[in-house]
């Protein structure tokens, strides 16, 4: 094997075509961290805020190789590693945040952070899902919990994160009304199981509250929008109900909480990787994750592909928002 690849770097930050294609040398994984042979990868909007420089804390050191999410075939297992032998085909969130991540021919990153792949899917397909899988389910079974027959509201549906968890929530039984901008969006969201949807742009809230949710309040909101959303939701919940979501660093009227006695869950699924803490759960959860792919409750949707030579044009068309699902990016 040669001591060289390939890897698509950043110098600085920089709009969609500050990534440079440069040959660098492979990494070595040390103890408890696997090698792996990239397949694939996905692009994430924390991708897309990083290479902005949007949360620069995030941010591998420069020369930095982005994107967190990744699928392929581990290579070499570091010492203490006893899950993984070469040649497992795997799908992880290894890095991209804090320490390189998935855009080069190999990535090193923590044995927990990886899981086998789901067996039903290609492995280039299974990079489709880590950063959005695992948020949806830690919302909606960590930071909130769905009983059958709940009524939930899942705002941004058509997109990576609600798009997973538009499947989870009906896998636990949920009613759900599922929110779009475009027709386009909201028939996606249909086709994915939603019980109903709601053009959120043109419909208040007391309006799908009432028609949806028997006029008492939805029992749990999925938010993984934020800003406007998050306020809404607080509107959309019933009293004792929750809401989960993926952005509170906004500043928000947080009284609906008080008045209503509302649990908020908040997820930051990257942190594990940003602290090199708890970085066994994330694996944990792609293995679960895994099981409900193979038993056909959960499939990601991919919208567009493109190469890593491509990374650019994944990158703008990301930004442009004019997508459902998730953005692939395979290693040619
Ligand atoms: N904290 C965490 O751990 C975590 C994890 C994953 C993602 N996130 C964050 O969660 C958000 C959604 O991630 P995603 O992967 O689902 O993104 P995405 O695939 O780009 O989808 C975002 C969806 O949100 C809706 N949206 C509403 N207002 C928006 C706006 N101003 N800009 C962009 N989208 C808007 C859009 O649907 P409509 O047009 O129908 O409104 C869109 O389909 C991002 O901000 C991401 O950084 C956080």
């Amino acid at each position: 094997m040669s001591s060289e690849m390939t890897a698509y770097v950043i110098d600085e930050y920089g709009d969609p075509d500050v990534f440079t294609e440069r040959t660098v040398d492979v990494p070595e994984p040390g103890p408890e961290e696997v090698r792996v042979e990239v397949r694939a990868s996905s692009l994430n909007p924390v991708d897309y805020k990083i290479r902005r420089g949007d949360i620069p804390d995030f941010a591998p050191e420069f020369p930095a190789v982005l994107h967190c999410d990744v699928s392929g075939v581990v290579d070499a297992v570091g010492d203490e590693v006893d899950r993984f032998e070469a040649g497992d085909e795997v799908y992880g969130m290894p890095g991209g945040a804090g320490r390189d991540g998935a855009l080069a021919d190999y990535v090193v990153g923590h044995a927990g952070t990886f899981a086998h792949a789901p067996e039903t899917l290609a492995l280039a397909d299974a990079a489709a899902l880590p950063v959005v899988a695992l948020t949806a389910w830690e919302m909606l079974t960590d930071k909130g919990t769905v009983d059958v027959d709940d009524d939930v509201l899942v705002y941004g549906a058509s997109g990576g994160v609600g798009h997973i968890g538009v499947q989870i929530a009906r896998w636990l039984g949920a009613d759900v009304t599922a929110t779009g901008s475009t027709e386009a969006k909201r028939a996606f969201a249909a086709d994915l199981g939603a019980d109903a949807t709601v053009d959120y742009t043109e419909t208040d809230v007391g309006s799908y509250v009432d028609q949806y949710a028997d006029g008492a309040g939805f029992d749990l909101v999925f938010d993984p929008v934020g800003d406007d959303h998050l306020q809404t939701a607080f509107e959309a919940v019933r009293p004792f109900g929750s809401v989960v979501t993926t952005e509170s660093s906004s500043t928000q009227d947080i009284s609906a909480l008080h008045a209503n006695s509302l649990d908020l869950g908040v997820v930051l699924v990257i942190l594990p990787v940003l602290l090199g803490e708890r970085q066994e759960r994330v694996g944990e959860e792609l293995a679960d994750i895994a099981a409900l792919v193979d038993d056909g409750a959960v499939e990601p949707h991919v919208d567009e592909r493109f190469a890593f030579d491509e990374v650019s044009d994944a990158h703008r068309l990301g930004e442009d928002g004019d997508f459902v699902g998730k953005i692939l990016l395979e290693n040619e």
